[in-house]
């Protein structure tokens, strides 16, 4: 019997991480921000000045990475690579678009795919990302696919990054997500798209206790 899973995907800014935190800490299961690999990957890739074009030499550069998650919530949250807390490059709107250029590479892709799989340990495991319901973990128990328009999604992720204390002008937040969510949504490989058995939230005109409220209704009647 394999550890359970709950598939948490959807476009930047729509409140992913919100969400699977809230379902990790009331669950008592493990979480995976698989968004984080991406990102730190294409952070460790640019430090050792490897052309980010060169997807080969990058997905070689996955396994060398030591990667440690720390702190339950947002603002207490480190990410340590090979011993260095790098949150704050890795939470930067710049390193997201970093990330969704290497994730078009499916050598990429598959240099992370077991290292996401690893996480799947009893309780469970809440796993938010582009292509968990679809690739990933496509036996996930629940699939939920997050939806919100593109200026709600905007505001959030602006939210976010000043709460951080990153200075980010509105207008070109949207534009950055905007050719981000584009490139997920048409690459080839694992593009971002709902699980054919995902159930949709739109979250536009939810609040979080709202969203929570739909998924506790999902999960009573998926037992
Ligand atoms: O979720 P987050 O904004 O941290 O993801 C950064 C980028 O990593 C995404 O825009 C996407 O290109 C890529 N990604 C992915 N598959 C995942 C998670 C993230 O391709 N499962």
């Amino acid at each position: 019997q394999r550890a359970q899973v709950i598939a948490v995907d959807g476009p930047s800014g729509v409140g992913k991480g919100m969400v699977v935190r809230g379902l990790a800490s009331r669950l008592g299961w493990h979480r995976l921000d698989s968004g984080a690999l991406y990102r730190i990957l294409a952070l460790a890739a640019q430090a050792a000045s490897i052309d980010l074009a060169d997807t080969d030499r990058v997905a070689a550069l996955a396994a060398k990475l030591d990667i440690r998650f720390d702190g339950d919530t947002e603002e207490d949250e480190r990410i340590l690579v090979n011993g260095t807390d790098v949150v704050k490059e890795v939470r930067s709107e710049t390193t997201g678009g970093l990330a969704s250029q290497i994730a078009t590479a499916p050598a990429v892709r598959a240099a992370l795919l077991q290292r996401q799989r690893d996480f799947r340990v009893a309780p469970g495991l809440i796993a938010d990302g582009r292509d968990m319901g679809t690739v990933v973990f496509p036996d996930a128990g629940l699939k939920i696919f997050l939806t919100a328009s593109a200026e709600e999604r905007a505001k959030r992720r602006a939210n976010q990054l000043s709460a951080r204390g990153q200075v980010v002008r509105l207008a070109d937040l949207s534009a950055e997500i905007r050719a981000r969510d584009e490139r997920d949504r048409t690459r080839a490989v694992a593009p971002l798209v709902p699980a054919p058995d995902a159930v949709e939230i739109d979250t536009s005109l939810l609040n979080p206790a709202q969203v929570f409220e739909r998924i506790d209704e999902l999960l009573k009647t998926r037992g």
